[in-house]
């Protein structure tokens, strides 16, 4: 038996017991004629005490940080404790030991707070893996697959895998592909997600499914984003969109609750998309902290049942409002008192590449009623009244003011929220706000490829009163530029994000179920007969066979994992992640094939320069 007990476990209760323990040398300390030696494992970290009589042993067999030993000794109550750690009364008089492996120096300190680099810890990921600061973190995305599996098991919801090699599923992203040997010339796709899949277990009676699994997408990389990662996938058959989202509303309560033992009591507050854009410039806002934004001056075509505030800033001869397509305001509550520095400090912030604004105005809203900004010159203390009570400033408030194009000032002001929030301190870790956000719309114009795309997928669903508009019209794709007021383009979806802290958590929708709407939606989608028979033959021929009503989503798991985690970054809740470029630095992945698996899969390498 390599031990009795692991190295979290012994109390003071087991004094006198004799045990033995096996793990991993942490940390050595000699005092004179006595050795300490911390013994740490995944349970914890005990106290290991070599005394006088084993000094020779040690002398010729050394230990060494990381070196893998057992220890044989009686448990007794330390003189000294620790009462930061849970073994930390007692401690193992060591009686005989074996070192079962060695081990090379590590290349970092294995500690929470590590010397060690993030490509370092990448390389030697298996060592950081042994850090408690990473281990607690798999604990916690372990603990939220239990929960999330108890709870739809509970709901009769059945587990059920599908294939990795498949054919393109379309999520937006591009596809990793896999060649096949035995079908030379050909490809398989990694899925996306696995969503045709799972429609067609409802067409084929499994009305609730679920899955946690890997999805494959080749996209640039983003702190919350890897190119595999993990979902919960769900879909459910017989529901309409209120089904859904109090199915996984109890989902995700229930997932706090077992996680973090938070009642997450209210209902989940909802918000459609256009209110999300208008109120946040974003649509997954953070709403644990106020700071709407204030449109003060939109273009004329969008948002066209909300009013802006133009009457209050044109006419003022200020250039750089009357020529703005739009300018938009937020309140930051308690700093009106910002020095020039700091209001200069925000406008460099504003101006940095990344948000791509020209400048900032700003007006500071003083505690005794009068005003101060950057534009005195053009408007008198009652205008700026007027655009405080506008922009819903209070006395003490600093409103920051931008101005440009609507897209690109509305995503900038979106930004600046956010960053006011987090200096505002209103971005608190551990403070959960989750939000539904509906209604987006079914179809989003892409600049590059200049065509309508499906802004979630071609299988959502569009808004029942929709629906007749879809079916009536049929859109020209080419020069899709030349629609952008596209008879299409007011159509709503039925489809939802559940947002969580700013963050989108989750995502879904209803679908589409028969066959000539499907065939409708590839076609708006500028895609011909046979193309659409070629990629989603499968799908369009079961739904020619008793497709139920049917919608679901997926959560992103590692996201989910690391929000609940206090972290930014899913890498840090992912065992084995890749790298900011997409490698695996541990096994150097990707990497060149032998000639010998080039020469099976009938390929010749032809690399064009990038
Ligand atoms: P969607 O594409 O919105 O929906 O993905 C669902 C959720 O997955 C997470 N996610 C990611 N997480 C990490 N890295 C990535 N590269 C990444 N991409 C997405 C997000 C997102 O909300 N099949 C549909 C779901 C459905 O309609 O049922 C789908 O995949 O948290």
């Amino acid at each position: 038996m390599y031990r009795t007990h692991t190295c979290g476990e012994l109390r003071v209760k087991d004094v006198n017991m004799e045990i033995t323990l096996a793990g991993w040398v942490q940390t050595i300390r000699k005092f004179g004629a006595i050795t300490f030696v911390d013994l740490r494992d995944r349970y914890g970290i005990t106290q290991l005490l070599f005394g006088e009589e084993l000094q020779p042993e040690l002398d010729a067999n050394p230990l060494g940080r990381e070196f893998v030993i057992q220890a044989q000794g009686f448990i007794q109550e330390r003189s000294n404790k620790n009462m930061n750690i849970a073994t930390g009364e007692i401690e193992v008089q060591v009686h005989t030991f074996k070192i079962l492996n060695k081990s090379a120096v590590p290349p970092f300190t294995i500690t929470d707070e590590t010397d060690g680099g993030d490509d370092l810890r990448m390389k030697y990921r298996y060592l950081d893996l042994r850090r408690n600061a990473v281990k607690k973190n798999l604990e916690l995305r372990y603990a939220v697959s239990r929960a999330t599996r108890n709870y739809l098991h509970e709901n009769n919801f059945m587990d059920i895998e599908t294939p990795f090699l498949i054919k393109s599923t379309p999520e937006g992203a591009r596809d990793f592909v896999v060649p096949s040997r035995m079908n030379a010339g050909q490809f398989y796709a990694l899925p996306q997600s696995p969503q045709t899949f799972k429609q067609l277990l409802m067409v084929s009676g499994y009305d609730r499914y679920y899955q946690i699994v890997k999805c494959f997408r080749d996209e640039d990389l983003r702190a919350d984003r890897q190119p595999e990662f993990t979902q919960i996938d769900c879909e459910m058959a017989f529901v309409e969109q209120e089904d859904i989202l109090n199915m996984f509303e109890g989902l995700i309560k229930h997932i706090f609750h077992e996680v973090k033992g938070i009642h997450y009591k209210e209902k989940v507050e909802r918000m459609t998309w256009e209110d999300a854009m208008w109120h946040y410039g974003n649509d997954k806002p953070d709403i644990r902290f106020d700071m709407k934004i204030a449109t003060l001056k939109k273009p004329s075509s969008v948002y066209i049942n909300k009013e802006d505030h133009a009457v209050l800033i044109s006419g003022a001869d200020f250039k750089v409002f009357d020529e703005a397509e739009a300018v938009l305001a937020i309140a930051a509550p308690g700093c009106s008192e910002y020095t020039r520095k700091q209001t200069d400090e925000i406008t460099e912030w504003v101006k940095r590449p990344q948000i791509g604004m020209k400048g900032m105005v700003f007006i500071k809203c003083n505690a005794d009623g009068t005003f101060k900004s950057s534009v005195d010159k053009f408007y008198n203390e009652e205008k700026l009244k007027a655009i405080a009570a506008a922009t819903n400033a209070a006395a003490g408030d600093l409103i920051l003011i931008l101005a440009g194009a609507e897209e690109r000032t509305r995503k900038a002001t979106s930004e600046l929220r956010l960053e006011m929030g987090k200096r505002r301190g209103y971005r608190k870790e551990n403070e959960f706000k989750l939000l539904w956000v509906l209604d987006f719309p079914l179809f989003e114009y892409d600049e590059e490829g200049n065509r309508w795309v499906a802004r979630h997928h071609p299988f959502t669903s569009p808004k029942p009163g929709d629906i007749e508009v879809m079916i009536s019209n049929n859109p020209l794709i080419e020069n899709a530029e030349k629609y952008l007021e596209h008879p299409y383009a007011g159509i709503k979806a039925n489809a939802y994000d559940l947002v969580l802290n700013g963050n989108e958590i989750g995502g879904g929708s209803i679908r589409i179920y028969q066959r000539p709407l499907q065939e409708k939606m590839f076609a708006a989608l500028g895609m011909s007969e046979e193309e659409a028979l070629h990629k989603f033959g499968f799908l369009l021929g079961a739904f020619e066979y008793g497709a139920p009503p049917h919608g679901g989503l997926a959560f992103g798991f590692d996201r989910l994992c690391a929000i609940l985690g206090g972290s930014e970054s899913i890498k840090d809740f992912i065992a084995f992640p890749k790298n900011n470029s997409g490698r695996d630095v541990m096994l150097d992945a990707p990497s060149t094939i032998d000639d010998k698996q080039f020469e099976e899969l009938q390929i010749k390498l032809d690399l064009k320069p990038a």
